[in-house]
């Protein structure tokens, strides 16, 4: 049954994990994948995560089955980073959690749900997004196009392109959001465009789907929400899957969640009824560790406020190695002036690299990157900055 099996390429992200792994220089450095690493190139167990797992480990809880939307106290904590803790949405039941395997699992029960609820529909991605978006609504039955988004010439949104776009699909169609820290490009759009997003949405019938795998990357908690507490107050029916990979640190425990807003309590009820099917037919109901550990630190006002200050840390060494970037290509001098790398947001830079450049930083100097140009700003450090500003200098000449 296998011999006519073809070979599948290598996925464009994670992928780079598996050459990054296999090559032997000592000098290699990996700048693919979205994770962030502290200055002595460690992915940290954060301070907040690490009593909470004391305390967990301590209590030894059995390892009964969850329930298929998994932990209430969890699900809860997710809306409230979402939509604020006073949101009305909430207190009138309008919206329904559940917790998913990491970001990309929230994406796929949400897209294997629109599936059953709207097969006809298109699935709209911005022009460029993140790989797998397309991968994975394409697994799930769906046709995917794109959206103008990012614009070259500027480093910025195409905001009137988007908006002309958007303004002309018909109603139904599914609209993938980068709720902040857009990924690839670190280009977001500002708070009045966000409105004017919201409102096209409403006015052509769009589903929208906000992709938040970076709350409290670009600005802080409640800052990064801003599209999400958009949408909110339109009265709108959307979905989001929400992350804690990089905001927690927790990659491997596939912390995450799929949130659905609904017209009211009823209608929430039946939706969690069919999202459930979703889920017991594909995993059955979540891991508890990671849950359970997100949960006991966002319940307790000690281990949140550890948490929130042990974000902006992460936040602010990212804008560091974006100022040293920008000052070790001048010092190098580099015939482009980097100074964007400072103004995109969250973990990556869209370096504006080809694929043939990034090519070369992989052969050459052990330096991998994305073959679109993105570069993870949160693998830099004050060791490997001299070495990556080299090997970028170098395949610009
Ligand atoms: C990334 O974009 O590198 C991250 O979101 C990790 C992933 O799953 O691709």
């Amino acid at each position: 049954i296998f011999a006519a099996v073809e070979m599948a390429p290598r996925d464009p992200i994670l992928g780079l994990n598996e050459a990054f792994n296999a090559d032997s220089r000592s000098t290699k450095v990996n700048l693919g994948v979205g994770v962030y690493f502290t200055d002595e190139g460690k992915i940290p167990l954060l301070g907040a995560v690490k009593a909470a797992e004391k305390a967990r480990l301590e209590a030894a809880p059995a390892r009964g089955y969850q329930p298929i939307e998994g932990l209430a106290a969890y699900n809860k904590a997710v809306a409230e980073l979402l939509f604020g803790k006073d949101s009305a949405l909430i207190s009138e039941g309008k919206t329904i959690t559940i917790e998913a395997l990491g970001g990309t699992g929230a994406l796929k029960v949400g897209a294997d749900y629109l599936k059953r609820l709207n097969p006809a529909a298109k699935v709209y991605i911005s022009d460029p997004s993140w790989e797998n978006h397309r991968a994975l609504f394409e697994s799930a039955g769906f046709t995917v196009e794109n959206y103008p988004y990012y614009d070259a010439a500027t480093r910025g949104v195409n905001f009137a392109g988007m908006k002309a776009c958007l303004a002309s699909l018909p109603a139904g169609s599914i609209i993938v959001l980068h709720a902040c820290c857009h990924n690839p490009t670190g280009a977001d759009m500002t708070d009045a465009q966000w409105e004017e997003i919201v409102a096209v949405c409403q006015a052509r019938g769009l589903v929208p789907f906000l992709d938040m795998a970076y709350q409290g990357f670009a600005e802080g908690i409640d800052a990064d929400a801003v599209a999400v507490r958009a949408f909110s107050k339109s009265g709108l029916q959307f979905f989001i899957s929400s992350s804690f990979s990089k905001s927690f640190s927790l990659y491997g425990e596939r912390v995450g969640a799929l949130t659905i807003v609904t017209a009211s309590k009823e209608e929430a009820g039946r939706v969690m009824s069919q999202v459930k099917r979703v889920v017991r037919t594909n995993y059955s109901n979540p891991p508890t560790h990671g849950g359970a550990v997100v949960a006991a630190v966002l319940a307790s006002a000690e281990l949140r406020q550890q948490w929130e200050d042990e974000l902006a840390g992460m936040r602010v060494r990212i804008r560091e190695m974006r100022k040293a970037l920008v000052e070790k290509l001048a010092e190098r001098k580099v015939a482009q002036d980097f100074g964007f790398v400072m103004k995109q947001r969250g973990m990556f830079s869209y370096t504006g690299l080809s694929a043939e450049q990034v090519e070369r930083m992989k052969t050459e100097f052990g330096v991998y990157a994305v073959s679109t140009g993105r570069i993870c700003i949160a693998a830099l450090n004050s060791k490997n900055i001299d070495y990556v500003a080299d090997a970028i200098a170098a395949v610009l000449k």
